[in-house]
């Protein structure tokens, strides 16, 4: 028999009690249909106080921009703007995202616009007087242009710079180049940059500089800010007055439970690639690892399931890394500057934030004695596989009953609602606690970070799924859907 090699989330309060509530779940899929996704607005809050304390710690000031684009959620949104309008602000990268965070009760002072713009959400942008946080020098001769064409009022900008490298001096005869990005402006070519800013000063005000850099690496991060910092002193001199540091997204969710069933997953997978072990994946699919000759070559393209520091302990290390250069932690930097600090969390300002149910259509078994249960969801509808992140579904029996019992643990693989060979919910083999029955639920928790709706699309005409959004009050669930969602409590929309 297999070893049931298990990769338990992580889940804390409410979502670990949300997801005890099996009679709630399993009304709401028969009310709504499969897939559904489970949303805790609240938590959210929760999420940006929590990364604004860190700041606190710092004596930081600045906004936490939720990064929408992880969850399209009106709830979410709507909930986020209700919080203190000093400390909580919103992170845009498209016209529907923008006239959304407008329409969910973020006023423009509170939005920054990120990413390439097309004319339309520059506008719009401009218009409103959200920041445009400026992907190219390109970008800035657009926007003001429009702004002159059209009188629209003078916009805050940031640069967005990109292209980092260690300097001589931090690592001598070392040329150390950060992770390259298709996004902002290459920092060498800052000085070209500044003279087009100083050109358009009719137009436009720098307010400040910011970077987003796609790594988990903190030195690469604190390198970048430092950059940042520098590149700000360089403004000062030339008669600017920025006064942000944007230092983007990234902090990180931890979606697994234990360390030691990561690691041991990590090496088993190791095994099963070589053939020393049977096959833990569908096909022999190695996640991006293959044995060359019997040894083990590439990358696993997995995301770091297991984190030890995520989220706002990801920002505190981050603020208190010294500086490569300058020698002083980061936050001291920002202090002395008189600085204000922003940052983007998307992943992180939804951890534990929801999770998406798929109701059990099917259980069969192939002719190579696998076990193939198919879901009422596609590889679109929950995308963690997609992201590379690897962690088990909670079985919520239908009938109540516990989820043990019968079979004993069992090894499946999950396939979706497509009549498709690759829609696969996961391509590794998942170990539940007995086999499941048509009418069961799986909940995949956490996916309120880009797994719940970023991929989710109409191939076959398949429902997409519906959003909740819910709230625990005296021991009990209550809900409403997401786009009925408003802040304020006992209204029309109320929670049902
Ligand atoms: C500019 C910018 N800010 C913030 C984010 C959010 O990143 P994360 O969800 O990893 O925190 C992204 C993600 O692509 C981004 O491009």
């Amino acid at each position: 028999m297999d070893e049931p090699l298990r990769l338990r989330p992580r889940l804390e309060p409410p979502l670990a009690s949300l997801v005890q509530a099996g009679s709630f779940l399993h009304a709401l899929v028969d009310a709504l249909g499969s897939p559904l996704n489970v949303l805790l607005p609240e938590q959210a809050a929760e999420n940006a106080r929590r990364f604004r304390s860190v700041y606190r710690a710092h004596h930081l000031a600045g906004r936490v921009h939720f990064a929408h684009k992880a969850n399209q959620s009106s709830a979410l949104l709507r909930r986020l703007a209700a919080e203190d309008p000093a400390a909580v602000g919103v992170d845009v990268a498209s016209l529907g995202e923008l006239r959304h965070a407008l329409g969910s009760g973020f006023t423009p002072d509170r939005i920054m616009a990120t990413g390439p713009k097309d004319p339309e959400f520059l506008w719009l942008a401009a218009r409103t007087g959200v920041t445009v946080n400026l992907d190219s020098r390109h970008e800035l001769e657009q926007l003001a242009a429009l702004v002159r064409k059209y009188g629209l009022p003078r916009v805050d900008v940031l640069l967005r710079l990109s292209g980092f490298e260690a300097a001589d001096r931090e690592e001598p005869g070392v040329r150390l180049r950060s992770r390259r990005s298709r996004f902002g402006s290459s920092v060498g070519e800052v000085d070209e940059l500044l003279t087009t800013v100083e050109r358009h000063r009719d137009a436009i005000e720098l307010t400040g500089t910011a970077y987003h850099l796609d790594t988990t690496g903190v030195a690469e991060k604190v390198r970048a800010l430092e950059r940042c910092v520098l590149v700000m002193d360089e403004c000062r001199a030339r008669g600017l007055a920025p006064r942000v540091v944007d230092i983007g997204g990234g902090f990180g969710t931890g979606y697994l439970a234990d360390a030691a069933e990561w690691e041991h997953y990590l090496s088993a997978l190791t095994e099963a690639v070589l053939g020393t072990r049977p096959a833990l994946t569908w096909r022999g699919h190695g996640y991006g690892l293959r044995n060359e000759g019997g040894t083990v070559r590439g990358n696993a393209a997995l995301y770091p399931a297991y984190r030890a520091i995520a989220g706002p302990d990801y920002l505190a290390e981050l603020l208190t890394t010294p500086a490569p250069a300058l020698g002083r932690p980061a936050a001291d930097l920002l202090l002395e500057h008189m600085y204000d600090l922003c940052a983007e969390p998307g992943r992180a300002l939804v951890d534990q934030c929801g999770l998406s149910l798929a109701r059990v259509l099917d259980v069969r078994r192939t002719g190579e004695g696998d076990h193939l249960v198919r879901l009422g969801l596609n590889a679109g509808d929950m995308s963690l596989e997609e992201h590379g992140v690897l962690v088990d579904p909670v079985l919520l029996p239908r009938d109540g009953a516990e989820e043990g019992g019968g079979t004993g643990p069992v090894g499946v693989y999950l396939v979706g609602n497509l009549c498709l060979e690759a829609d696969l919910i996961t391509r590794r083999k998942v170990f539940l606690p007995r086999l499941p029955r048509p009418g069961d639920l799986l909940a995949f928790a956490n996916t309120a970070g880009y797994a719940m709706d970023f991929h989710a699309h109409h191939a076959q005409r398949q429902p997409l799924a519906r959003t909740v959004a819910a709230v625990e009050e005296g021991g009990a669930w209550r809900w409403c859907l997401d786009e009925d969602y408003w802040p304020i409590p006992h209204s029309g929309g109320e929670f049902a």
